[in-house]
């Protein structure tokens, strides 16, 4: 059987650009798996989380979802069923002009009942808090609605692999737990992630983490092997845990430290 999701030496030069967006990253996905990239801004996570959903095509290498490549415009169709992208800017995702049309636009594609339409809209609207918002214009939303909404337009498709680009940027704290929370449902649904982002708070409960800089992979492992790496990791221009920040400035980061409980303990001790 195909493999689930591979990328084989995957590079991408932007046209015209001198420089490389993405350079030769190899990675193998199993079913099921949270995994983070991290890296600072312009490191390539927006260009690689477009790679690997078949809207930028590899300059060289391959992006191969169950032996599907993005390479072939003829396959694309069986990719875009498995792999669904949260763009970084929300906007980028609307195409309708109604919250409720949004969300109904890809599950139209699906071969379903007008009724069971209308049963995923109405329960993603409900999930994400946007019914009484249905009959707004996706860009009159407010941004974290905004988020929302490009998380159900994903969500109602129920794609294997969901990759998110920089998903809590400008949402309260609030906002931030709730869909931090709504993310690791995914796992418990056997559905795979990908999650971009330069803050490594966000992701520490992912299986594997890949860091990037100037579009290479310079580092992969455990989230926690980082919080014992701090000068490095900053380096890179990834955000630490800011209890890990503070361990890190009193000295006292011999052990890790990734919330305020154990950075209370720690002071304690
Ligand atoms: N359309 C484009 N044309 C030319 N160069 C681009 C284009 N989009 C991105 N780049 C360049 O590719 C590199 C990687 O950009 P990318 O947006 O993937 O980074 P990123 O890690 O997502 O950054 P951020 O954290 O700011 O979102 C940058 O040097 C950027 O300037
Ligand atoms: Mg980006």
């Amino acid at each position: 059987m195909a493999r689930f999701f591979v990328l084989e030496e995957v590079s991408y030069c932007y046209p015209g650009s001198a420089k490389t967006g993405v350079c030769q990253v190899n990675l193998e996905l199993e079913p099921g798996t949270f995994l983070a990239v991290l890296g600072a801004n312009g490191s390539g996570k927006s260009t690689l989380a477009r790679l690997c959903c078949g809207l930028l095509k590899p300059t060289a290498g391959r992006v191969l979802v169950e032996g599907y490549s993005t390479a072939n415009d003829e396959e694309l169709r069986y990719i875009y069923q498995r792999v669904g992208i949260v763009f970084q800017h929300p906007e980028d995702q609307f195409v309708a002009s109604t919250v409720e049309r949004e969300v109904a636009f890809g599950v139209e594609n699906q071969n379903l009942s007008s009724r069971a339409i209308r049963q995923v809209v109405d329960a993603e609207l409900a999930r994400f808090g946007l019914t009484a918002l249905k009959t707004a214009h996706p860009h009159s939303l407010s941004g974290g609605e905004k988020r929302f909404l490009s998380l159900a337009d994903v969500w109602a498709l129920q794609p294997k692999l969901i990759l998110v680009d920089e998903p809590l940027a400008m949402l309260d704290p609030g906002a931030r737990e709730r869909i931090a929370r709504l993310l690791k449902e995914l796992k418990t649904n056997g559905q795979s992630m990908i999650w971009f982002t330069h803050n490594l708070a966000e992701v520490m409960a992912a299986d594997q983490v890949l860091v990037i800089a100037a579009g290479r992979v310079v580092w992969r492992g455990q989230p926690a092997a980082l919080l014992a790496m701090a000068g490095q990791v900053r380096a890179w221009g990834i955000s630490l845990p800011p209890a890990t920040q503070v361990a890190s400035a009193l000295g006292i980061d011999r052990s890790p430290v990734v919330n305020v409980d154990e950075l209370v303990a720690a002071l304690w001790k």
